[in-house]
């Protein structure tokens, strides 16, 4: 079968619920569960926390809206969609920028998916049972240190990514996100429980909601910045991609909000479940990387039913990384897809083997590559880092002024409101965002984290 361009032959979401739970699929992931602890941790706690919200409310759910509706407009994917809305000029290179990213952050993302993978099976074999708090640590950093293991587990996750991706949209994406994601909810609330009733738990929520600003650095503002878009799925076209598969009766700003609210609830749940333990069992809220994995299994062990929670946890932190990770990949397959003519399959195919091949190097760079760094970071910090704080704000930022100036208002409003009415102050409070709050605030903190300016 041959698949002309052509909006009929594209596939796409079958109902309203199943465009919230693809879009909330992507968005809620490891950004969520072992990322966002883990740099609040780092960065110093509430305060973190609290300029990350307001990044996601003024910056986000603006820039979310943005993706959605040129998605639609266009019915393109990331690059093409600039093609399409702004022919011959140079938007479309924001595209670039994005498939770019999208390589990147699936190549660390696959290994971390990994690691809770090895974890699933560590939680069946009763893997952390009697061990104290300094044993789980070096369970972990021997895990991730090791040349091999690791490395099978990432090349397993991505060709699950890869087999989901290569079904398609709407029967691999949509059905799957559907029914796993209240059950991750559930299993949220019941370690916030645990955690809170821990001994010792109000320090932990004091570090998560009692802010100290004079902890703020530029760094961890830029970083706030930069995992507001990581979280919420933008500034990369994945949320383009996810929008030209969405219909015409879609309520654009609803369905913004909603997924800008789910991941950003679950965030908060994975700080509660988290830190709360952090303290009550004397680990050093900085430790990085490893803070969900070595945190939780301490939990486990003192919960009643702890043995069937942390393969239920595992599993669905391994689901809902999956949920986010074929999102990822299938920006680059759309792209490959629409702008080389390529079939589905080998789109899939060829993008799952190179993006794996730059995975195995930052797997490896946890261990015996270790030694060599850029910039101070190690190859998985690297991709981590540039992708997270350069390329996705800088996305974002010619994301917003695309719609804000270029679009112009009116189309813009057209879109939105083909879904169903709006109040016309929201939408001035849209344009508003878009046209000035986003990028200059992005600009700022973009050139203040890199040190070309200092605040
Ligand atoms: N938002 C996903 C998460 O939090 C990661 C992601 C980033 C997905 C960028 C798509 C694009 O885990």
């Amino acid at each position: 079968m041959s698949h002309k361009p052509g909006i009929k032959l594209r596939d796409s979401f079958g109902s309203k619920f199943g465009v919230v739970a693809a879009a909330a699929g992507s968005a809620v992931g490891l950004g969520n569960i072992w990322k966002f602890p883990y740099i609040t941790g780092v960065y110093g706690g509430a305060a973190f926390l609290f300029v990350y919200l307001g990044f996601i409310l003024a910056i986000g759910l603006p820039i979310m809206l943005s993706e959605l509706l040129i998605g639609r407009r266009s019915g393109r994917n990331a690059f093409g969609a600039f093609k399409k809305l702004a022919p011959k000029s140079a938007w479309k290179y924001i595209g670039l920028l994005g498939i770019a990213a999208a390589f990147m952050i699936l190549s660390f993302y696959g290994v971390v998916a990994g690691w809770s993978i090895q974890y699933i099976i560590l939680s069946i074999q009763d893997g952390f049972a009697t061990k104290s708090p300094e044993q789980l640590n070096s369970l972990f950093t021997m895990l991730i240190e090791s040349p091999q293991k690791p490395v099978y587990l990432q090349l397993i996750f991505m060709v699950l990514t890869g087999a989901i991706v290569i079904v398609g949209v709407k029967k691999g994406i949509e059905k799957f996100t559907k029914i796993l994601m209240p059950i991750l909810v559930f299993i949220l609330l019941a370690l916030c429980v645990k955690a809170i009733t821990l001994p010792g738990a109000e320090r932990g929520l004091e570090f998560l909601f009692k802010p100290d600003f004079s902890k703020l650095t530029s760094e961890g503002i830029l970083s706030a910045l930069g995992h507001a878009f990581f979280s919420l799925s933008l500034g990369m076209g994945t949320l383009i991609t996810y929008g030209s598969y969405i219909n015409r009766e879609n309520n654009l700003l609803r369905t913004a909000v909603q997924v800008t609210a789910a991941d950003t609830i679950i965030a908060i749940l994975s700080g509660i479940a988290i830190f709360p333990a952090v303290f009550a069992f004397g680990i050093e809220p900085s430790s990085g990387p490893g803070l969900v994995f070595i945190t939780l299994p301490n939990v486990f062990q003192q919960m009643p039913g702890g043995y069937i929670f942390s393969i239920l946890f595992f599993l669905l932190l391994t689901v809902a990384a999956l949920t986010s990770s074929i999102s990822i990949l299938e920006v680059v397959v759309a792209y490959f897809k629409e702008e080389f003519r390529l079939k589905r399959k080998p789109a899939t195919i060829v993008a799952t083997i190179l993006i794996s091949t730059l995975g195995i190097f930052c797997s490896l760079s946890m261990g015996v590559l270790e030694p060599y760094k850029l910039f101070g970071l190690n190859f998985f910090d690297l991709m981590d880092w540039i992708s997270a704080n350069m390329l996705l704000p800088l996305g974002g930022l010619f994301i917003a002024l695309f719609v804000g100036w270029f679009l112009g208002a009116k189309k813009v409003y057209h879109e939105i409101l083909k879904g169903g009415s709006v109040k016309r102050g929201l939408l001035y409070i849209f344009i508003f965002l878009l046209r000035f709050i986003a990028p200059i605030a992005i600009a700022i903190v973009f050139m203040d984290g890199i040190g070309l300016i200092s605040l």
